[in-house]
């Protein structure tokens, strides 16, 4: 039996864990989240993992929120940064693999072809550069880590633009969505299961990673294909980022290479289109 905690396991990323993990014989996970397990508390994280004693640590914990980490700098770092740390530490002293996760927006956007692992990162806004900062401390506290960066996450769970558009199409008529900002939606499903195909692997093929579904679409083309995969009869309207001013700024361009993944742990990346159709008819809260 391989023993897994999860962290943040009432997120977005969380739940579909939970879910991808329920025929998993082999694997015996303990979710955790806030507010009894916090992991900017070294405390806390020392008494379960001395008790608990797993053989990998999934870290999806983290503050997301892109725009009020503009002005929650000191928070945004505490989760991201530091909480990474720490769990860097207790890993590093238990022996115990990580597998954390990172973002697209470590990336500037200044590409115009898919960011490759070893691609410079240079985060336009304080939620990227905290994400950068956690990665950080990882590489330079411990070997056994596994970094997967992903991107433009959606789900059935949780705060998505997937669930956004589908809450605002319940009310409008038209809706304007930016469409000078490229990326790859990424079903968080198809993450979770990436994730456990690591773990069952036994790699010690530790480093940075590139995970997403394959194609390279902007919020958009990303949305127009959510009302027609839901039959919504809204109407989507393209603009452009100049005119939809937000707290933070983003990248223009944060598509990921995925070879690395697929080559190393021999997993099919999905197309977003096939993605996006699983969850079509699923019920969404
Ligand atoms: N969502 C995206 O589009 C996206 C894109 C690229 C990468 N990622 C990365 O993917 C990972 C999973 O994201 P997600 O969408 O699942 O995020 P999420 O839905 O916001 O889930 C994060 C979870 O972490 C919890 N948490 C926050 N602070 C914590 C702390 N100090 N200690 C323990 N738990 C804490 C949150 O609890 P509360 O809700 O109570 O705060 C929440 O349950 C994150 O590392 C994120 O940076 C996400």
């Amino acid at each position: 039996m391989i023993k897994i905690a999860v962290t943040g396991g009432n997120g977005q990323l969380g739940q579909c864990l939970r879910r991808a993990v329920k025929d998993q014989e082999l694997l015996d996970v303990d979710f955790q989240d806030l507010p009894d397990f916090d992991i900017t508390n070294p405390t806390t994280l020392e008494a379960y993992f001395s008790k608990n004693k797993p053989d990998y640590c999934i870290n999806c914990a983290a503050y997301t929120a892109v725009d009020l980490a503009e002005t929650q700098q000191t928070l945004a770092y505490a989760v991201n940064a530091e909480g990474a740390r720490n769990l860097a530490e207790i890993c590093k002293k238990h022996q115990v693999t990580l597998l954390h996760i990172s973002t697209d927006f470590v990336f500037d956007g200044q590409k115009h072809t898919p960011y490759h692992e070893t691609d410079p990162p240079n985060p336009l806004g304080v939620y990227g550069a905290s994400k950068l900062q956690g990665e950080r401390y990882i590489q330079q506290i411990m070997d056994r880590f596994f970094i997967i960066r992903t991107s433009w996450l959606y789900s059935e769970f949780g705060k998505n633009f997937f669930k956004t558009m589908l809450k605002l199409s319940e009310t409008k008529h038209e809706i304007y969505v930016v469409a000078d900002q490229f990326g790859n939606p990424t079903y968080a499903g198809d993450l979770a299961e990436v994730l456990i195909k690591i773990v069952l692997s036994s790699s010690n093929q530790y480093g940075v990673y590139h995970y997403c579904n394959n194609g390279t679409v902007s919020w958009y083309d990303f949305a127009a294909e959510i009302f027609k995969q839901f039959k919504s009869d809204v109407e989507v309207k393209p603009i452009k980022t100049i005119d939809y001013p937000t707290a933070a700024r983003r990248p223009a361009y944060s598509a990921m290479r995925t070879n690395k993944i697929e080559n190393t742990f021999s997993c099919t990346i999905k197309n977003w289109k096939v993605s996006l159709n699983k969850i079509t008819n699923l019920r969404i809260d």
